[in-house]
């Protein structure tokens, strides 16, 4: 679906830069390059994906979108505003559910609404309503401790989505679920999507999740990460069952897949596991 964009994006990343400084398990101070001359525009209203091998900087880069990490080097403009710290503009999923485990499962969902002020009636029917979407509104009570990885990670999406906000980054949000669960809420995720155009960008370690989800993916090289290239995903949407059947998806598929492997390759041998 190429579309054709005559608004400013949502997100422009410029040359942005990110140095962790740590001290390795000899005590010494060492110093990790994480990002380098990161550049990435995401249009408004987009689905993007980010996909690249593990510990190319993807958490790194969401997270400094989130205003939760600093960047050393560039810039980045949100809605065309230098990126602020704390904004409720933005719903984070993270990799790790990151759930208080004190509140219960609505609790949990209440959270940013209650920072927000919004009176505890309306607050109630917003955590039903996204309760009811992930198909939770039985566990409503219980506490995170007392639900499955899937589970959790379905309250993380719903408490993301109560914030109702602009910019949803999500990372790897369907990791920890199993292969049906996760089908489910691509669909469920997609036709929220599809119903009010919120931007997404979307981390990812299934080519299939990217090609299915996204109108454009990111593929990013190994450490030092940096976007490597942008593929328009120019298939129809909604994207249903015979989309996914379709030659259009297997050859976008294969060519994502082209870009990523040798990064694969090189981040393995980075690790020192080739
Ligand atoms: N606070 C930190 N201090 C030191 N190093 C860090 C810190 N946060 C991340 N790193 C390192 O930065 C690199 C990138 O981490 P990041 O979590 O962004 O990778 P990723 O692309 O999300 O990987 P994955 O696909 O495995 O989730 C990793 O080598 C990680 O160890
Ligand atoms: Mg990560």
């Amino acid at each position: 679906m190429a579309q054709v964009e005559l608004s400013a994006p949502k997100i422009q990343a410029k040359s942005v830069e990110r140095t962790f400084v740590f001290k390795n398990d000899q005590g010494r101070r060492e110093s990790l390059h994480v990002l380098a001359g990161f550049d990435l525009d995401v249009r408004k209203g987009e689905f993007l994906s980010i996909i690249g091998p593990s510990g190319c900087g993807k958490s790194t880069f969401l997270n400094i979108l989130a205003g939760l990490d600093d960047f050393d080097g560039g810039e980045i403009l949100i809605d065309q505003e230098g990126l602020k710290r704390r904004s409720f503009d933005r719903g984070l999923v993270f990799q790790n559910y990151a759930l208080m485990p004190w509140r219960t499962v609505r609790g949990n969902l209440e959270m940013g609404l209650e920072i927000r002020k919004v009176p505890r009636k309306e607050r109630r029917e917003i955590a039903k309503r996204y309760l009811e979407l992930v198909g939770l509104s039985r566990f409503s009570n219980q506490y995170p401790h007392q639900l499955s990885g899937g589970m959790k990670q379905r309250v993380a999406i719903a408490r993301a989505l109560t914030y109702e906000p602009d910019l949803l980054l999500m990372d790897e949000p369907f990791g920890a679920l199993d292969a049906q669960t996760r089908e489910i809420l691509q669909i469920e995720l997609l036709r929220i999507w599809e119903a009010d155009k919120k931007t997404i960008l979307f981390v990812t370690h299934s080519l299939d999740e990217a090609v299915l989800m996204s109108d454009r993916v990111a593929v990013m090289t190994a450490r030092t990460g940096r976007v490597k290239a942008v593929l328009e995903i120019d298939l129809p949407r909604p994207r249903t069952e015979e989309v996914r059947n379709s030659a259009e998806f297997l050859r976008a598929r294969q060519t994502a897949w082209t870009l990523l492997r040798d990064e694969v390759g090189l981040a393995c041998q980075v690790e020192g596991r080739a």
